[in-house]
């Protein structure tokens, strides 16, 4: 049995459905991501769960039991918002040790557990200072250590990274990983940054217009997503319309129109005749100079159309046949390289047939 169990969910608001018909599995242990494009119900699933707010339908159960009748008070769980809701006029310690206060814990209990939180959080020598004395990242750390000191089954995360610039993030991102395993207490943990989820997450609920579109394993929802608006939302892909010309045992061929043929992983579903998309990742497509990639079943000729240096790696578009672009990602491995095409060079794409997807249209 799963820790919490989300079965068929609904939430409304008027005529309109935030969350429909949900259902989850979360396990204990887990760092699971709500992760989607604002507005899709996150919040509102998140808020269910802490029951700030009730379903209109389906159930909510932890460790088996039905939680409608507990209030969010009695729920064994923890939420930390974007703004981490710290108290402006209490200190560092005050504000951690507000959750212990209201348990009636004594005061010898709240100071162990006071100095273990500080310990752990990093936060030793900042016990006596306020809230606007801290960091982004320090006031993060807070509000993590208030959420943990009464030891919760469930943390649950809102956004609460939002606020942070890219460099912090990306450091208390790494924190919140090692916090996470330290403590082996579930999180659940909700963006909008694909990026964050893929670098956090055991596994991640892709939620679009209150449904969940896929739930899976980063490398998993980034490499097999299931369909176009999940391919579309984790990381970059290409995509082009194709007609499948031939599903057999082991193998798939699908026509470009204008461009000729691509050879790609089967699918089951896959029928002679119809349309969908030829989906792939451009770090999964390579480019060469004439004469090159010829060893690869699917190879085309091109002319570079631009050329997007990012730093690491650059980003060719390369235009195909009858208009068909195609982004092709190479790593700027020597130093000092910008890039290995110039625009308007004549290129060769390839890549090989077990690359790429086929998607239903
Ligand atoms: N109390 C409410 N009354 C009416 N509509 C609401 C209410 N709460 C949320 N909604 C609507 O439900 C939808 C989902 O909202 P929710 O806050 O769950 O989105 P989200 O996925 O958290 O988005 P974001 O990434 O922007 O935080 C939105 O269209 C929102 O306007
Ligand atoms: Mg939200």
């Amino acid at each position: 049995m799963a820790q919490l169990e989300i079965k068929n969910v609904t939430r409304r608001f008027g005529d309109f459905v935030a969350v429909e018909d949900v259902s989850l599995n979360i396990e204990a242990g887990e760092f699971f991501t709500l992760l989607g494009p604002s507005g899709c119900g996150k919040t509102t699933l998140l808020r269910m769960i802490a029951g700030f707010d009730l379903p209109d339908a389906g159930q909510i159960l932890l460790d088996g039991k039905d939680l409608s009748d507990t209030p969010p008070e009695k729920r064994p769980l923890h939420t930390v918002f974007q703004s981490y809701a710290l108290f402006p006029h209490m200190t560092v310690a005050e504000n951690i040790t507000f959750p212990l206060k209201m348990s009636r814990c004594s005061p010898k209990e709240t100071r162990t557990r006071l100095q273990e939180a500080l310990d752990q959080m990093r936060l030793t020598g900042k016990a006596d200072k306020y809230p606007h004395e801290l960091s982004g990242g320090e006031k993060q750390r807070v509000a993590l250590a208030r959420g943990l000191i009464n030891r919760p089954r469930l943390l649950l995360l809102d956004e609460s990274l939002a606020a942070l610039d890219a460099k912090l993030r990306e450091e208390v991102q790494v924190e919140l990983i090692n916090l996470q395993r330290d403590v082996g207490i579930t999180f659940i943990f909700v963006t909008h940054a694909q990026t964050e989820a893929l670098a956090l997450s055991h596994r991640i609920a892709v939620m679009n217009r209150g449904k969940v579109e896929q739930v899976d394993e980063p490398a998993r929802l980034y490499g097999f997503p299931r369909n176009r608006f999940v391919a579309d939302f984790i990381g970059h892909i290409n995509m082009i319309p194709v007609q499948v010309l031939e599903s057999a045992h082991g193998h798939l061929r699908v026509a470009v129109a204008g461009l000729g043929d691509i050879t790609a992983p089967p699918t089951a579903e896959a029928t002679a005749g119809e349309d969908g998309i030829f989906s792939i990742r451009p770090e999964q497509v390579r480019i060469g100079v004439h004469g090159e990639l010829t060893e690869l079943k699917n190879h085309f000729s091109g002319i570079v159309h631009s050329v997007l240096y990012q730093g690491d790696v650059s980003v060719y578009r390369v235009k195909l046949a009858d208009d068909v672009i195609l982004e092709a990602l190479l790593p700027n491995s020597a130093p000092g390289q910008a890039k290995l095409f110039e625009v308007g060079d004549s290129v060769k794409v390839g890549w090989r047939h077990d690359a790429g997807m086929f998607l239903h249209g």
